[in-house]
């Protein structure tokens, strides 16, 4: 199969791993890379041998990139990624698809009217321990789903953060900053949400930096950081999700989902490994599941990789659009909630993305 040539624009920190991924996954040639920072572009560029450090500008105007990797800032997103597609490009995102659902919406409305693919993170339900905990639910093995609880509990950033500013600032708060792993989860495993409720708060509107090295500086909080939502999923089941940066600890699992046969621990969404537990009803003992399905090291671009494959075959990708559209407008929708004091019924819906096969070679996916 011919490889799908990419171009990254942001190569920030989280670059690196996608660097990665395109050394591993022969379906990826990352050829290109781009920064407002060239010299940052520059550095990435001969750390990992890609041959063209370009601008943003002059990236988007070479004909032979067909997919662009947008890893900039979540403010910056929604621009790039019109940018990318207005230039004819493919495009994947890292999460959040965009700040608002209007940004997000021009997205898959530009691409839509140019065939062309949009694909975003997280791409960690595509890990071995998240495929486990779907195939068990795919199985029966846990009977009928009665729901699930997702619990991001944290004391915030400001701890260790050289520049936690942007946790605490409009697009940030903990939510839009992990709130993808955990709903896009949920969806993997339980389908798309039909409706959404929930309160939200700003528990310390002022926060006192204590990283260095703007030790003692303050942060004024703009959005809330103690979010609890509930979550009514289109085959009835139900999720209560909390995520939070104004917990000092937390004994609570990442994820859990309920059925009439059983419980699944299922591992930290922000990862791709395991462990998974299964216990089941009238059981006392938790039983540890052998993982079923690979990619559970930090797999990061297997979700690109699964849409380059799609770009070749002409199947749908997993980790796409209107998947991280759904997810942006859950986040929003529990947001409003609380102001509205009302559910949300959500105006988006996405399929539930199909299960990876078991006994893919490393590095490779289905066609
Ligand atoms: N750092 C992580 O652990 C992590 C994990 C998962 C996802 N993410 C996501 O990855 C994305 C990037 O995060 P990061 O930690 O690498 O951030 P970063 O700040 O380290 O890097 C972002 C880079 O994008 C560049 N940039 C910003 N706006 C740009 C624009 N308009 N055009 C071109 N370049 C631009 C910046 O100069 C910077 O080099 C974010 O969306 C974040 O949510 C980060």
């Amino acid at each position: 199969m011919k490889s799908v040539k990419v171009g990254i624009i942001g190569c920030g920190n989280i670059s690196s791993i996608y660097c990665q991924a395109g050394q591993k996954f022969d379906v990826l040639d990352i050829v290109a890379c781009a920064d407002l920072d060239y010299e940052r572009a520059k550095a990435r560029a001969e750390e990992y041998g890609i041959s063209k450090v370009y601008t943003v500008e002059d990236l988007l105007a070479d004909p032979e990139i067909e997919l662009v990797i947008n890893l900039t800032i979540p403010k910056a997103h929604a621009e790039v990624c019109i940018a990318a597609l207005e230039a004819g490009k493919h495009v994947y995102v890292e999460k959040p698809l965009a700040v608002t659902r209007e940004d997000g919406q021009r997205i898959l409305d530009i691409a839509k009217e140019k065939g062309l693919l949009v694909g975003g993170a997280p791409d960690t339900f595509l890990g071995g321990g998240i495929q486990t905990c779907r195939k068990l639910i795919d199985d029966g093995v846990i009977g009928q789903v009665v729901g699930a609880t997702g619990f991001m509990m944290s004391p915030g950033h400001e701890s260790w953060h050289p520049a936690p500013e942007f946790y605490y600032q409009v697009g940030g708060g903990p939510m839009f900053d992990m709130g993808p792993y955990y709903i896009t989860a949920f969806i993997n495993l339980l389908g798309p949400i039909r409706r959404v409720t929930g309160s939200t708060r700003i528990s310390f509107p002022e926060r006192t930096i204590t990283s260095q090295p703007k030790h003692g500086q303050k942060i004024q909080v703009e959005v809330p950081t103690h979010i609890t939502g509930i979550l009514d999923f289109e085959n009835g089941a139900i999720a209560t999700l909390i995520t939070s940066f104004d917990v000092a600890g937390s004994n609570l699992p990442n994820i859990e989902v309920y059925g009439s046969k059983g419980t699944i621990h299922v591992p930290d969404p922000n990862t791709f490994g395991g462990p998974v537990y299964l216990r089941k009803h009238g059981s006392r003992e938790w039983e540890e599941i052998p993982l079923t399905h690979g990619y559970i090291d930090n797999s990061r671009g297997v979700g690109v990789a699964d849409m380059a494959y799609a770009l070749r075959s002409g199947r749908p990708h997993r980790a796409n659009g209107d998947l991280a559209y759904h997810v942006l407008d859950v986040m929003h929708g529990i947001h409003d909630a609380s102001i509205s004091g009302s559910h949300y019924e959500l105006k988006s819906t996405c399929e539930q993305p199909k299960p990876l096969p078991v006994g893919l070679e490393e590095y490779t996916l289905d066609m």
